[in-house]
């Protein structure tokens, strides 16, 4: 298969960060963008969506957890995400694969090894610009649950939980600086809006 020739764009961070709405915003002012969000994407990752992220909190071990975060990311990347990067758009994705090795990875059991194997033989693709919003977790969880979307298994899993996921997304900027961009997310959201535009801007026309 040919190189993509779009650009993939990822946005990461905790719950409630304000990823969907900076990647809207995003999405808003490049002609022609695919906006599209994990898990799901495409009729067969939603699907799988609505196993993961509704009912009890414990419904499922992190080790099929991870099965299914990827079989979901598997079938977006078939239906959606590389036929529009090979037809030469720009891909704005609100949560992928560093959702994983964050959430199910470093945070219930030391299964990252898993993850990123999981990854290299079932995904193999990574994002060339991923912004982490970071932000406290007491103001995010406050933004979050006051949304009551019926899809917060993961956020009520409570502070703690959210404390050691803001700290393992931002090891894994430190550790992927080509890529990850940190993001100060407690600001107004045009002002947030514009710095992204102006990193990808200068990601898209280099100087
Ligand atoms: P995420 O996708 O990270 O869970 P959302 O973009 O859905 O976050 O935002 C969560 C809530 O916070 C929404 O109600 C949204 O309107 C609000 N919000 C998003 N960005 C900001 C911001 N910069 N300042 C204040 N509120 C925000
Ligand atoms: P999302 O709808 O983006 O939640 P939010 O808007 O609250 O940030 O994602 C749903 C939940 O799924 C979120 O709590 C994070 C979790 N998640 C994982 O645990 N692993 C993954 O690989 C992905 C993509 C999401």
């Amino acid at each position: 298969m040919a190189a993509p020739d779009g650009m993939f764009i990822t946005f990461e961070g905790i719950d409630g960060s304000g990823k969907s709405t900076q990647a809207r915003l995003l999405a808003d002012r490049i002609p022609d963008a695919v906006l599209t969000r994990e898990p799901g994407g495409s009729p067969g990752a939603e699907e799988i969506r609505a196993l993961l992220l509704t009912g009890d909190p414990a419904r499922w071990s992190a080790e099929t957890e991870i099965l299914l975060f990827t079989a979901a990311r598997r079938d977006h990347l078939e239906k959606t995400i590389r036929p529009a990067l090979l037809a030469g758009r720009t891909v704005i994705c609100d949560r992928f694969a560093d959702s994983t090795r964050i959430y199910q990875g470093a945070t219930r059991g030391d299964l990252r090894a898993a993850v990123d194997r999981l990854h290299d033989l079932m995904i193999g693709q990574e994002p060339d610009l991923t912004f982490i919003i970071d932000m406290d977790p007491v103001l995010a969880l406050e933004r979050g649950l006051a949304r009551r979307s019926g899809e917060d298994r993961f956020e009520e899993m409570g502070l703690a939980f959210q404390e050691t996921l803001r700290h393992g997304f931002l090891h894994l900027a430190h550790d992927h600086p080509e890529r990850c961009v940190v993001i100060a997310g407690q600001r107004p959201p045009e002002e947030i809006a514009a710095e992204i535009a102006a990193q990808v801007a200068a990601r898209m026309e280099p100087v």
